[in-house]
């Protein structure tokens, strides 16, 4: 079964065509990132508008490498669920509009179950059930896949996601949004120990995240050296910001682990292609005999390869969607 999938949820626009939910047979992604950068974040108006632009082109750029026409895919799937409003509405009303005229069935497929099927794409024997962690600039979600289709989260970031934090301690050392990558490779260079950053707990919530503390912290810390004209190594905080990131991460999945037992953890999402991260829940995974299963950096960040093939696995369970579909910009507990 071959599907066309669409990803519209934030800045970057994809179409993709994927069969059977494990084989990319096209890919194509356009980033807005030099459209955003000189705000310093995602201008909400600005990438809907890219969007607009970058669907149809993108669309028949998917098709022709595929070599397939129009009418010889079998399905639209779609990121409906969560994202920028405006920006899910373009990718949601351009497969509602090729579905019904093409008279295929159209897939709503949730943007945080697309990041998790990312590593079917790259790991032919990964099935459920596992654990996985989606960590991206949207995103902490500690998930229980109970199966293809059966979500439970079992943790949560209780404020900003892990992907912001890193993109707001880049910003204020002056590097450009998304600062995440450039932050990891900083890090290579650094002294974690250098500069004291908090670690949080959520009380009685053992497997819940929270970034808010960190990332004041470290802005706090920058503020104060900026105003008594303190040098300082962007590689040490870079480090240290990125060993608390680790250390939370870490601290979440062995205590999840060892409750959960499960037979796999999957991670997954933007902040996944942090090299630091990848290493850190490597040994983790090692230590606990729990295999580890990742996507490759081309399927971390935002794809419609990875919308395709959880696509897949809805449409085997019955998950039709119809022209009365719409757009949800909110995150909720429910990953559905
Ligand atoms: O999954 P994604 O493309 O979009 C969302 O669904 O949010 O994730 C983007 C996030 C950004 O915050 C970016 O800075 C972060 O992923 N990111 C990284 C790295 N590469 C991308 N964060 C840390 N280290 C990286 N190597
Ligand atoms: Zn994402």
């Amino acid at each position: 079964m071959k599907i066309l999938a669409i990803e519209s949820s934030c800045d970057e626009t994809s179409a993709a065509v994927v069969e059977d939910g494990r084989r990319i047979l096209s890919c194509k992604i356009l980033s807005q990132i030099e459209m955003h950068k000189r705000f310093g974040g995602v201008v909400p108006e600005i990438a809907s508008r890219a969007h607009v632009e970058a669907v149809v082109p993108l669309t028949e750029q998917a098709l022709a490498e595929a070599g397939l026409g129009a009418n010889e895919i079998d399905a639209v799937a779609v990121t409906y669920r969560p994202g920028l409003i405006g920006a899910l509405l373009v990718g949601v009303n351009f497969a509602k509009s090729l579905a019904y005229t093409l008279k295929k069935p159209l897939i709503a497929v949730n943007h945080t179950r697309g990041h998790v099927a990312s590593c079917y794409l790259a790991n032919p024997e990964l099935k459920p059930p596992f654990l996985a962690l989606v960590i991206s600039g949207g995103h902490t979600s500690l998930l229980h896949v109970k199966s293809y289709t059966e979500y439970e989260t079992v943790g949560i970031t209780r404020d900003d996601a892990a992907g912001e934090a890193f993109d707001k301690a880049a910003r204020v050392m002056g590097l450009s949004y998304p600062g995440g990558a450039e932050m990891d490779r900083l890090a290579c260079d650094g002294d974690e120990k250098s500069i004291p950053l908090p670690r949080a707990v959520v009380k009685d919530a053992p497997y819940d995240f929270s970034y808010s503390g960190l990332k004041t912290a470290v802005v706090n810390y920058l503020h104060k050296l900026d105003q008594t004209n303190t040098p300082y190594r962007k590689e040490d905080v870079a480090a240290s910001f990125t060993k608390a990131v680790c250390d939370t991460v870490t601290d979440r999945l062995s205590h999840a682990i060892d409750d959960f037992n499960p037979p796999a953890l999957v991670l997954a999402g933007g902040v996944s292609a942090n090299s630091h991260i990848r290493r850190a829940v490597g040994e983790l995974c090692d230590k606990k005999g729990c295999p580890l299963y990742l996507a490759p950096l081309s399927l971390c960040g935002d794809n419609a390869a990875m919308i395709g093939s959880q696509a897949y696995y809805e449409f085997l369970e019955g998950n039709i969607s119809d022209i009365r579909l719409n757009a949800i910009a909110v995150s909720d507990k429910f990953v559905n």
